[in-house]
């Protein structure tokens, strides 16, 4: 008995030193993650082995931590990130002052969590969600039928039921924005295990944020809103000294978005966090990091827009 007891200890270890020097910051939190997982020795040796080679830990357990909620996640669907977490706590207090039961729309939801999150913390909400990715609408529709959410499968908001015209209270969108010249940059657990389509935006990372801001009016009530993630470099900067624009970080569908100047930022990929806790090893979808005047470096920056207002910027915690 003492034998046994000594061998699972040490067997422990070995994998927390496996977990380490595959790069894995919080080894003894994935190697217990991982045992709880695994049903048979011999099922945990393959999620080790699995996740040495370099398989994101949530994939690999089937489940992400996100704003307090276990959150499904299959293979070949987008992890989502804590930093994302921002849109959400901003569509909550947005929701507070709209009629009950207030729309949600989550655009390109993923597996979901946006509008999962939402919906668990804002009380009753009429939920509907969109994804072009098959795998990523399964899973939305398992993470969102404890709200009775909709989910849609198709390109952007050409899915979503006509009625809903004028009627969205607050839509949420964390696209793909990482522009693709920095695809290659990307840390390997997303680039070689989430979908390119769930992270390529383009040469400048903004062609879906782009067609999303320029669909959102038609679908947002009066006095509804816009949430988008971006990296800081992408959002609106403030304007120029000379010449000033009129109104630089105002913003309409028929004005491009950002406003120049904008140029295509290099990759600096940072340390992510593996469910609940810690830092996950490899970095996020793209480095976002924000830099406003009083504010220190390294926080997530979102974009929100009201229907006919301007861009007002928030940030999130660390990424
Ligand atoms: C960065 S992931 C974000 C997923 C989710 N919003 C989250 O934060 O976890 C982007 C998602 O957009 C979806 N997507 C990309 N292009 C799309 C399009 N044209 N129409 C609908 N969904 C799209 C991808 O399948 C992917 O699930």
């Amino acid at each position: 008995m003492a034998r046994g007891r000594a061998g699972v200890a040490s067997a422990r270890v070995s994998i927390v030193e496996r977990l380490r020097a595959a790069g894995c910051v919080f080894a003894e939190d994935e190697a217990r993650l991982l045992t709880a997982a695994a049903d048979a020795p011999a099922d945990l040796a393959a999620l080790v082995a699995r996740r040495v080679a370099g398989e994101p830990l949530e994939h690999l357990l089937g489940w992400a931590e996100f704003c307090g909620l276990r959150i499904a996640v299959d293979p070949g669907v987008f992890v989502p990130r804590r930093r994302t977490a921002l849109l959400v706590r901003e569509a909550v207090t947005l929701l507070a002052g709209r009629p009950s039961p207030p729309t949600v729309v989550d655009m390109c939801c993923g597996s979901g969590a946006l509008a999962a999150a939402v919906a668990a913390a804002a009380g009753p909400v009429t939920v509907h969600a969109t994804d072009a990715d098959p795998a990523a609408v399964r899973c939305a529709r398992r993470n969102l039928a404890p709200a009775g959410g909709h989910v849609h499968q198709g390109d952007l908001d050409a899915p979503l039921p006509e009625s809903l015209r004028g009627r969205v209270d607050v839509m949420v969108a964390n696209v793909p924005y990482v522009p693709t010249a920095a695809l290659a940059h990307l840390p390997p657990e997303a680039r070689d295990h989430e979908p390119r389509a769930a992270l390529d935006g383009g040469a400048d990372g903004l062609d879906v944020l782009r067609r999303v801001a320029a669909a959102a009016p038609t679908w947002l009530a009066p006095g509804g809103h816009l949430l988008v993630e971006t990296s800081d470099r992408q959002a609106p900067r403030p304007p120029p000294p000379s010449p000033p624009p009129a109104s630089p970080r105002a913003w309409s569908p028929t004005t491009p978005w950002p406003p120049p100047p904008w140029s295509a930022p290099a990759a600096r990929p940072r340390p992510n966090r593996p469910p609940g806790r810690g830092v996950r090893r490899g970095g996020g979808p793209w480095t976002s990091r924000c830099r406003r005047p009083g504010r220190s470096r390294g926080r997530t920056a979102g974009c929100r827009w009201s229907a006919g207002g301007r861009p007002r910027r928030g940030t999130a915690g660390r990424a």
